[in-house]
């Protein structure tokens, strides 16, 4: 039996539906907004789904007209158009059949009554319709009960759910990412495909999983997402190294954590302070390298030695692969990974000026990001040892405010440049004077280590002081 909902009030839906009753057709709105409306979720972009049982291309123009739009995008192979109204965007798409080739997920278009498009869909949740025309308006059209399934929390295929993840393999990893970012269970048989069907996700290119995966990454408590990607096959398909974290070993009784859940935390962790996209990748490759520099020492246990070095290395090829952007973010990303480190191992020493003055100096503005990593990497059962390291890491912290109050380190430009060190001692740069560029190189960097070690002040005078006298200790006559 079929019912009206009350959550059809746009200005825009009336609009749209007077325009496929003068075009004699049965016109809906159905998918993400009919879900995200029952489930009162807000979004920053609202978009509308609009389907109709004749021409979507036809109806799209008409609806233009009538808003007096004059920018529409028709895409003709699929039948389907879209255009931007004010800050909402409406897709329109004719009612279709769709039958999937085996090796691609672009489907062959056939057309359809509403009910074969609503089969179609990938879950029940998104296949809810709700009529735009005047004679029902706001008549609700769930034929496989996606209001029970969006009450019940279930992401559930409208289908048997071997057919539509095969139909359009993506369709598991968005089964992930609404089980994450919904906080809902994927429904037993669906699990059971989504491992059987895993490998048909090479089909699908990487930058819609990337997109996916974003999604996990950006949600609440996103070791959901990866815990049911790791669970289900798909993240060794996609992210082998992530995968490769799992597991323990012990020997002579001495066993290692599972990096795999202590990154899944460290993640959820940082993901509860900051919704920053990029620091949440941090934490997710902060340990990536641990399987690779695994160690056992027969006096010391279990050591991961340069993993935050050769995990830094290794952001650029996911990166690549990925295919995240080799930009800005990209660089972050390393920086965190390399530096995550050494906020504790700083803390473990008695915290010197120097060491403070070094880390500010290589975190740069990225030292507050540092520091909260750091603090999600504490993970440890042992409630003593965590209070120990964040009460160091406190101390670490305060001591990063007061120095930078003094020195501003953390924009910090060297009071003398090369271009003044070249004039002063009559030095040439450039390709043809190697020894000149290293000489020049060995000044700045010494003046560099002064200046952090708090041996002079990070001032012009000084440094040329120092100049003059590293100069002499070269045998550079100037
Ligand atoms: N859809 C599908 N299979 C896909 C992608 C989408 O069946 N691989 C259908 C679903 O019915 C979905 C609708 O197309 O609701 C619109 O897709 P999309 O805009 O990608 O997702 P939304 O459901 O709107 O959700 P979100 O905006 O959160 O991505």
């Amino acid at each position: 039996m079929s019912k009206k909902i009350d959550i059809i009030k746009h200005e825009l839906f009336a609009i749209i539906g007077n325009c496929g009753d003068e075009l004699n057709m049965s016109t809906f709105v159905i998918g993400g907004w009919v879900r995200d409306s029952i489930l009162k979720h807000k979004k920053n972009e609202i978009e509308f789904d609009i389907v109709s049982d004749g021409d979507g291309i036809l109806l799209a123009k008409k609806v233009a007209k009538r808003l007096k739009l004059n920018k529409i995008s028709i895409f003709k192979t699929f039948g389907t158009a879209s255009l931007n109204y004010k800050d909402i965007k409406l897709e329109f798409n004719g009612a279709r059949k769709e039958s999937y080739h085996h090796s691609s997920r672009n489907p062959k278009v056939e057309k359809g009554s509403i009910k074969d498009d609503q089969k179609r869909r990938d879950f029940t949740i998104n296949a809810m319709a709700i009529s735009l025309n005047k004679k029902n308006y706001g008549e609700f059209f769930d034929p496989f009960n996606g209001l029970k399934d969006l009450k019940q929390k279930l992401i559930r295929t409208p289908l048997e759910p071997t057919k539509t993840y095969s139909d359009d393999p993506l369709r598991m990893m968005r089964a992930i990412r609404f089980a994450t970012t919904l906080e809902f269970k994927i429904e037993s048989s669906s699990f059971n495909a989504i491992k059987e069907n895993k490998n048909r996700l090479s089909i699908i290119k990487q930058e819609r999983i990337t997109e996916e995966l974003n999604k996990i990454i950006l949600s609440n408590k996103p070791s959901t997402g990866f815990d049911l990607l790791s669970k289900t096959g798909l993240l060794k398909i996609f992210f082998p190294e992530l995968d490769l974290l799992h597991g323990t070993e012990t020997i002579n009784g001495m066993t290692h954590k599972d990096n795999f859940y202590h990154t899944l935390k460290v993640l959820d962790n940082v993901s509860q302070k900051s919704s920053s996209l990029w620091l949440r990748w941090s934490a997710l490759l902060h340990d990536i390298a641990k399987p690779n520099t695994k160690r056992f020492n027969k006096k010391t246990g279990w050591t991961f030695h340069g993993h935050e070095h050769l995990g830094s290395k290794m952001v650029y090829h996911i990166f690549k692969r990925l295919k995240l952007p080799l930009n800005e973010h990209m660089k972050y990303v390393q920086k965190l990974v390399l530096l995550h480190l050494r906020p504790i191992a700083l803390s473990k020493e008695n915290v010197t000026d120097s060491g403070i003055r070094r880390l500010l100096f290589d975190a740069k503005n990225d030292i507050d990001d540092l520091m909260l990593l750091c603090n999600a990497d504490i993970t440890s059962k042992n409630d003593y040892k965590v209070k120990k390291y964040k009460k160091n890491l406190e101390i670490v912290s305060k001591k990063l405010v007061d120095l930078e109050k003094r020195d501003n380190i953390r924009n910090w430009q060297p009071p003398i440049n090369g271009s003044v060190i070249m004039k002063q001692l009559k030095l040439q740069g450039g390709k043809s004077n190697p020894d000149d560029g290293k000489k020049i190189a060995v000044i700045k960097e010494k003046i560099k280590d002064a200046i952090l070690d708090g041996k002079i002040k990070n001032e012009f005078k000084e440094a040329e002081e120092l100049m003059y006298q590293i100069a002499k200790e070269l045998g550079i006559n100037y």
